[in-house]
This record gives structure tokens, sequence and C-alpha cells, in this order.
């Protein structure tokens, strides 16, 4: 063997080296993390922070006390939107825990409503989720002179009585509405939001990179 194939058969055995190390380096980075990963305490998903549930009752967000199932006759069209949480109907735990869960309530006249909204309200009364889909603020205001609700911390407006399309702001797209049904005198999820919720993963992920 030469002396220019010693020097050659040298380099690659620290070039294989080197792998082996880096490799290795990376392999226990990747188990570290995920031993890491293992060992964290999952978040725990107490009652309250249960998603909301078709059959869930909806009752007021506000007041304190107990809670109280909302009743149709209670709203009135053209009065601001409630805000309300969903309530298991058997353990009677209110699902407060989770922002998500936030849902607006309000009454129009049936024939101010598009025809696919009012498919999915009941009486005139429709829900959506109260969550932003801008940054996930709560939409907590309304708009007396539009019949629209206002998400306060950007300004975006949805308009409730068209599938809460966007009139205002940066919200890229409506907030999902939620089915309803009258059941027992009082208002029942009828089904799961037709809609993700607040702000989408991938939009999340996006803004912070
Ligand atoms: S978070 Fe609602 S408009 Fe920005």
């Amino acid at each position: 063997m030469d002396e220019r194939e010693i020097r050659l058969q040298r380099s690659r055995r620290r070039l294989f080296l080197k792998t082996a190390i880096g490799t290795g380096i990376g392999l226990s980075l990747v188990s570290a993390f995920y031993v890491g990963a293992s060992l964290r305490p999952k978040a725990e998903v107490t009652p309250e922070k249960e998603p909301l549930k078709p059959g869930d009752i909806l009752v007021y967000a506000q007041g304190g006390g107990e809670p109280k199932p909302i009743r149709p006759e209670e709203l009135k069209p053209g009065d601001p939107f409630v805000l309300a949480y969903p309530m298991d109907p058997k353990t009677k735990v209110v699902k407060s825990g989770e922002a998500k869960n936030t849902v607006l309530v309000v009454r129009y006249k049936p024939e101010e409503l598009s025809p696919e909204v009012a498919q999915n309200g009941v009486e005139g009364i429709v829900a959506y989720s109260a969550v932003c889909t801008h940054l996930g603020c709560i939409v907590s205001q309304w708009v007396a002179d539009k019949k629209a609700a206002l998400c306060p911390c950007h300004g975006g407006i949805y308009d409730l009585a068209r599938g809460a399309r966007v009139i205002a702001g940066p919200p890229p797209r409506p907030v999902p509405q939620l089915p309803l049904k009258v059941e027992g005198g009082v208002l029942v999820a009828a089904g799961e939001f037709l809609g993700e919720v607040g702000v989408k993963a991938e939009a999340a992920f996006y803004r912070h990179v």
C-alpha cells in the first residue's frame, strides 16, 4: 500500500468516526426529548375542560351562582347576544374551563336569517363559537346598528345572521356555527361546531416561524 492509499484510508476512518459520533449525539438528543416528553405531566382534562358535546345544555356564562340553562323565551330579536357554556346534562358540570367551549347565542327574526343559518338554529335563535378566528380572543361585544358581533382585540366583526361572515377587521374566516335544538324547554347543542374552533392550527404555526 503506498503513502497516498494509507492517507486516504486514514481520512475515511476519521470521517466515519465523525459521522458515527454526530449521529449518536443526534439520536441521544432525540431520545432525551422523547424521554423528557414522556416524563412531562400530561395536561389533565378535568370535567370542566371536556370539549362541548352534542346533547350538552347551554347555560349562561355570566351571572354566577347556580348554572342557569337558557330558555328560548328569554332571548328577544334585536337584543345583544349572550355568552354561554355547555353543561353536561348528566353530571351537571359546566365546561367553563376551556375557552374553546365559549358560545355566543343570539335571536333574530326568522326572516332575517339566511336559510343555511336558520336550519341549524331554532325559532330564530342561533349559536356560534365565541373564539375569534384571528388570534383567539373572545368575541364579546354587540354592534347594535349592524346586529353583529365584535371582537374587541382588533375590530373583527361577524354577521351572525349570515353564517358569521366577516364584515370588518382581520379575521380570516367566520366563527363556526353550533347547531341547536330545544329539549325540556332549554337550548341544547344538537351537534358539534360546524367547523374548526378558533385559530386554525397551521395559521398559528406560521405566525410563530
Ligand atoms: S383576535 Fe379577534 S380581531 Fe384579532
